[in-house]
């Protein structure tokens, strides 16, 4: 193993975009930021310093963080930002796992423009289990807005507006030729008559949950959030804010050139489509001049597309990669996600939209979490989060008032360690039309069913898949429907778990889990760096 020691200077820099010039955000000055190449079971160490106006931390999305939470990342859950003028060193192990995660702002909106790839590569001498690739491109999907995102995040959460949606997506921080001002902000790749490439493909977006395709070209799935799934072959994926998705590309296709493209899935409102991004795959040789052809994509509504694709994915779980699934659960949590309205004096109408999970609306503390817990300061966080929503009721069958007493509050669940969770999300279906894809810190989970409609404890149960359900860091819970997942609480600390979407988060879509340390010494959480941001 190695140590992997990586430098990330905040700094802003004039980026322009659909003829648009404004300040962005960066780290190193460059827009998606750097990659970062490590293998499995090394040791990173990045040193990010501040040189913004911005309070800054940076979450590295979908690695455990095995007794380190100190190393996650979200501001104010476990640590204090990183000021303007100071430093802060990420210092973890990639351990037990291999494939695409990624690396974002975990604050306010800001990874809008900090956020990139990384990749993991199996250990030295371990092949994929699918055959290998001549080369790997990591294509990072995300959303360009012309004005500043912060202003846009304060429409939503200060003044109660409905936020500005994104001007466009972008591929690999690029909308493409179909935007003005944007020939030359233009994604291409080359690639050569018979040759298999791996793309790496991140959803980096705020808002938006993509399909996404290439003209002409199949593409095989091999890997979700870093873990091995039974390949299969479609014409497009889908791929919600946080997921990665592995495919393989075979160059197989009359050399020309083709399109990728996005297209939002149940964005609103679902009428406009005005917001695709294309980048281009051109086979060697063929000039540029060669107009390139555009993939088909499912409608924006299209939830039976949505249904089969997610129905597709399945663990690989050979014996070399078996699917662990929790055969029995500890402890059960049902938890419903709600919309309703706050009264909020600052607001235009005097109202905004707030979400929650079991009608409560997550409240940011000043401090870290993981300080308060670890060092017991009380009065930061109360660990009353109810294991079930306080009164029962037709999640889906529009009852408006059942979700509109929620009350705020930082609350949290207390897990006992090495217990297996059960978690059923459960949509309400009242105010929106995304689905929802929770992320967990901390954690891979097993997802192990999901429907449209109430969860039935009596008969849902029955129907799960507990041999090999795909495993993951984040799940979408369908519009009007449920999603089970299951999990060891193996990782001691106060983990993280929100809806994806940044403009749900901001709404209180959140909550944590206060994970007990076991009785080992390998068990506990590890002292904090020296380093740690003071609040
Ligand atoms: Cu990728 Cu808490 O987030």
């Amino acid at each position: 193993a190695a140590i992997k020691k990586y430098q990330f200077d905040i700094q802003v820099k004039n980026v322009s975009r659909l003829c648009h010039a404004k300040p962005i955000v960066t780290v190193n000055g460059t827009f998606p930021g750097p990659t970062i190449y490590v293998r499995e079971g090394d040791r990173v160490m990045v040193n990010v310093t501040n040189y913004a106006q911005y309070n800054m931390s940076i979450h590295w999305h979908g690695l455990k963080q095995y007794r380190n939470g100190w190393a996650d990342g979200p501001a104010y859950i476990t640590q204090c930002p990183i000021q303007t003028g100071s430093s802060y060193t990420y210092d973890f192990n990639v351990t037990g796992q291999r494939g695409t995660v990624w690396w974002h702002a975990h604050i306010l909106w800001l990874r809008a423009t900090v956020y990139g790839a990384i990749v993991i590569m199996p250990k030295q001498g371990t092949p994929y289990p699918f055959p290998q690739p001549n080369m790997e491109v990591p294509i990072l999907l995300g959303e360009w807005w012309n004005t500043d995102v912060e202003e846009i995040e304060k429409q939503g959460t200060e003044m109660g507006l409905p936020p500005n949606m994104s001007d466009a997506h972008t591929i690999n921080g690029k909308p493409g030729p179909l935007f003005p001002c944007s020939e030359k902000h233009t994604f291409a790749m080359e690639i050569e008559s018979g040759k298999t490439y791996l793309l790496r493909i991140i959803n980096a977006a705020l808002n938006d949950e993509l399909f996404f395709g290439i003209a002409g070209h199949n593409m095989t799935v091999v890997e979700v959030d870093a873990v091995y799934t039974k390949p299969f072959t479609t014409q497009t994926i889908l791929i919600a804010p946080g997921q990665t998705t592995n495919v393989l590309v075979l160059a197989n296709q009359v050399p020309g050139r083709y399109f990728m493209a996005t297209r939002a899935f149940m964005d609103v409102p679902l009428a406009v489509d005005n917001k695709t991004a294309t980048a281009i795959l051109q086979y060697k040789g063929i000039p540029n001049t060669v107009l390139p052809s555009f993939p088909q994509l499912p409608a924006s509504n299209d939830t039976e597309f949505a249904l089969g694709y997610n129905r597709k994915l399945r663990s690989l779980n050979t014996p070399q990669f078996p699917a662990n699934v929790p055969l029995k659960v500890d402890r059960n949590l049902f938890y419903t996600v709600g919309f309703g309205k706050d009264s909020c004096p600052t607001c235009v109408n005097g109202t905004r939209l707030l979400a929650s999970l079991n009608n409560i609306s997550f409240v940011m503390p000043q401090i870290g979490l993981l300080q308060a817990h670890y060092f017991n300061i009380s009065g930061v966080f109360k660990t009353n989060f109810p294991d079930k929503p306080p009164t029962p009721f037709n999640y889906t069958g529009a009852p408006l008032t059942a979700s509109l007493g929620t009350v705020h509050g930082t609350r949290l669940s207390k897990i006992e360690f090495n217990s297996t969770v059960e978690l059923v999300l459960q949509d309400t279906n009242l105010l929106t039309v995304e689905s929802h894809p929770f992320h967990l810190h901390g954690y891979n989970f097993f997802v192990v069913g999901t429907g449209i409609g109430n969860f039935d404890p009596a008969k849902d149960p029955a129907k799960y898949n507990l041999v090999d359900p795909v495993e993951r860091n984040t799940v979408g819970v369908p519009t009007g429907g449920w999603t089970a997942i299951r999990f060891r609480a193996d990782n001691p600390g106060v983990w993280f778990m929100h809806c994806h979407l940044e403009l749900h988060t901001g709404w209180g879509l959140k909550t944590a889990f206060v994970v007990e340390e076991g009785p080992g010494s390998d068990q506990s959480i590890l002292p904090p760096p020296k380093d740690l941001p003071p609040c």
